[in-house]
């Protein structure tokens, strides 16, 4: 029998998971009642895990295969499957120049609502982010559900979404904040990816995917495109459907990579630590659009 309770926040996304430690390793009823816990809820939040390096691997690998960061400082201790998210530099554990390029882009980029790797042809199923030294004040992590979002659409706007299929682009992102194009060798590793608006994210539920990597609508004008996605993350991002993390050391949150958007709110990035450590599971097959009945 499952050792977690499993208690939702009410009426948004996401649920609290108690009675389990995460640093042993998962027995297979909690495993299961883990994944049906994240099918039902779309976000979980775990307090109080005290983990390794590995041992946040091993939990996340339970989930399906971890995604690679190939960038040796972004890798907590050298794990190619673990993001630093932090302002601290890794090998002066010192904070980081706040106009260091690397630094600039990844702090601009995480501020605006996205989804993790939706540029990737295999968009990631899911990311758990682990809490380590956080800032007194500020630095929280907004979540959105865009299957709440969805729902709560009328009949005839989802329909009018329901065939549109969107660009998604890693450069869209830097564009939108002036920063310099990435060299055209690293920019051909992530062409733009062409995704379903309105995503099936399982036998029940759809999706709006969107989030600051898209770069406009198949078929319509750059400007038409635009407001169209600003329109529906405005909408998706109402209190309603969303949740604000404020961290404590020691959580673990884990959530859904294909209906949840993210953000990181501002911190003091020049007085104060935030050190996050993220894993994140791998894509299997691309998204899929609805199936009109
Ligand atoms: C992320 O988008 O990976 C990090 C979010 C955060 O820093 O809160």
């Amino acid at each position: 029998m499952s050792s977690i309770t499993v208690t939702p926040r009410t009426p948004a996304i996401g649920a609290k998971i108690a009675g389990i430690d995460l640093s042993e390793p998962l027995t297979a009823e909690n495993r299961a009642a883990i994944q049906d816990a994240f099918d039902s809820y779309r976000l979980l939040i775990f307090r109080d895990q005290y983990l390794t390096v590995d041992q946040h691997v091993a939990f996340s690998e339970n989930f399906g295969r971890l995604e690679i960061f190939p960038d040796p400082k972004d890798m907590a201790d050298g794990h190619k499957t673990v993001l630093r998210v932090t302002n601290i530099d890794r090998a002066t554990n010192k904070l980081k120049p706040v106009d260091d390029p690397g630094h600039k882009s990844f702090t601009l980029g995480t501020s605006d609502w996205h989804i993790d790797s939706s540029f990737r042809t295999l968009p990631s199923k899911a990311s758990m982010l682990y809490g380590i030294e956080m800032p007194a004040d500020g630095g929280d992590t907004m979540f959105a559900d865009t299957t709440l979002a969805y729902d709560a659409l009328s009949g005839t706007r989802r329909k009018e979404l329901e065939e549109l299929v969107v660009i998604h682009d890693f450069e869209e992102t830097r564009r939108r904040h002036g920063l310099p194009p990435r060299p055209p060798e690293v920019q051909a590793a992530t062409p733009p990816a062409r995704q379903p608006l309105v995503a099936q994210r399982d036998h029940d539920r759809r999706a709006l995917f969107i989030g600051s990597h898209t770069a406009g609508i198949d078929g319509m004008d750059d400007a038409e495109g635009r407001a169209l996605l600003d329109e529906l993350k405005e909408f998706a991002t109402q209190p309603q459907f969303t949740y604000r993390h404020q961290w404590q050391s020691g959580d673990m949150v884990m959530f859904d990579n294909i209906c949840v958007m993210h953000r990181a709110m501002p911190y003091d990035l020049s007085g104060s630590r935030r050190l996050l450590h993220r894993t994140t599971v791998a894509g299997e097959a691309p998204l899929q659009a609805v199936q009109s009945a």
